[in-house]
């Protein structure tokens, strides 16, 4: 390779991926010299192309679906977050030719939440929605900014209740099914299932988000979700989408690469603009 660094995005399908566009705009904004690029791995050959990818020079990568367990895998050391998430979306080649692994989605979702929303967690009751490995990521950094309680909602409840066992020394929380939800109310509902991609909504009784309740849906696009668009109708106080996320992620990869933290707000801006272009 070349004297520029080198990063990369490894997902499948990753046609659709910001992140190029995103660390382009840090690199620029930062005067980092570097190189991004996305790349469509194969089912199966994670740790093969990965192992290329380092032998030839490369800095860092991104893992998203369906490589993040394949990644935690291949770490050779991890960060405690991704250790307690069980999943890795930021790879970086240490001095000694190591290779470290750290999960940023929480902290991402974290900060767009806290610090560019200003919705506050603390002594909220927070509803997650999903079980899967988009929410494993952020239950860790969510709960250390001291909810009241998390209660995590799956349709299959068990997986929800695993996952809440797996996290229940950093804070209280607990996992059901939707039908539980009946009688409740929750300050923030977060979002994390894949219902928005086909169009679903999950199964949310009315009256469930408080007076001065927000939603956000870890998910993003051209147009509000499903779910964005339930929380507008049942007067939620603020909706948001996840695009605000995924560039802190990014943000915080980069940062992790270069040492450098990018500002963030013009190019959520930016990727905003070209979602709707
Ligand atoms: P990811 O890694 O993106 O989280 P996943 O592991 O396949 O993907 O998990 C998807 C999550 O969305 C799961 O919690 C799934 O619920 P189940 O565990 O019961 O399958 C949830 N999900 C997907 N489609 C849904 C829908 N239409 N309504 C409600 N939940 C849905």
């Amino acid at each position: 390779m070349d004297k520029i660094d080198h990063y990369a995005v490894y997902g499948n399908p990753v046609k659709h991926s910001k992140s190029p566009q995103i660390h382009a705009a840090f690199a620029e904004q930062t005067g980092q010299q570097l190189h991004y690029r996305a790349h469509k791995v194969e089912l199966g050959r994670f740790a093969e192309v990965a192992t290329q990818f380092f032998e030839h020079g490369g800095k860092g990568l991104n893992i998203t679906v369906p490589f993040k367990l394949d990644a935690f895998e291949f770490a050779d050391q991890l960060s405690g977050r991704a250790r307690r998430a069980g999943a890795v979306n930021t790879l970086a080649i240490q001095e000694d030719g190591t290779i470290y692994g750290d999960n940023t989605d929480g902290v991402g979702l974290v900060r767009d939440i806290h610090d560019n929303l200003g919705w506050d967690m603390q002594d909220r009751r927070i509803l997650v929605l999903g079980a899967g490995g988009a929410v494993r990521g952020i239950l860790g950094p969510l709960l250390k900014q001291g909810p009241s309680h998390v209660l995590i909602a799956n349709r299959t409840e068990e997986k929800a209740q695993k996952l809440a066992q797996q996290f229940e020394k950093l804070g209280k929380i607990a996992g059901g099914s939707y039908a539980e939800l009946a009688s409740a109310q929750f300050d923030l509902i977060i979002n994390g299932t894949s219902a928005s991609m086909s169009g679903d909504l999950p199964p949310l009784p009315s009256h469930i988000l408080s007076n001065d309740g927000c939603a956000y849906d870890m998910m993003y696009g051209a147009a509000p979700t499903p779910f964005m668009r339930w929380a507008a109708g049942e007067t939620a106080w603020a909706v948001s989408d996840g695009l605000g996320m995924l560039v802190e992620q990014a943000a915080e990869s980069f940062c992790i690469w270069r040492g450098v933290r990018p500002d963030t707000k013009p190019v959520i801006e930016l990727i905003r603009q070209s979602l709707s272009a």
